[in-house]
């Protein structure tokens, strides 16, 4: 299994958990929208703790790179958690204005992440780290 594609898959999976999310507040669906977010977030901070805790270590350990793409990564991780909390607060107050805007703003940073990392950084790993290895690590964490 390559590393880009186990992580790409994940990226897809979240992408459709935000769909059913955001199809839910449109429709003023609070508690499927409850439902749906709870899962995006679960997933999507999973997915970062993969990265961050095994490919971003792995990767700067075998490449000597550690001020590169993995320090840029962390930030919009960062920056993304951050939404995430705004999100929820919209969902809380059933707030559908702010959960739409904030939402869009999430997508937008969230697609430039993943395209990066599965253009970049996914395939310099699989091509420098043990994948299997790698892989099985953060198959340990959990299911995305
Ligand atoms: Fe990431
Ligand atoms: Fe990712």
């Amino acid at each position: 299994m390559f590393i880009t594609q186990y992580l790409a898959e994940e990226h897809r999976r979240c992408d459709r958990f935000y769909a059913d999310a955001e199809k839910a507040v449109s429709e003023g669906k609070w508690e499927e929208a409850e439902k749906a977010f709870g899962l995006f977030k679960e997933k999507t901070l999973l997915h970062f703790r993969k990265e961050e805790e095994v490919l971003f270590p792995e990767f700067e350990s075998r490449t000597g790179i550690t001020m590169g793409p993995t320090q840029v990564m962390r930030f919009e991780h960062q920056q993304m958690r951050e939404l995430l909390g705004k999100l929820e607060e919209a969902l809380k107050s059933r707030n559908r204005e702010e959960f739409l805007s904030a939402g869009e703003s999430l997508m937008v940073l969230l697609q430039q992440h993943n395209m990066k990392e599965e253009q970049i950084l996914y395939p310099m790993a699989d091509q420098h780290l043990e994948r299997e290895e790698v892989v099985e690590k953060m198959e340990s964490l959990g299911e995305v």
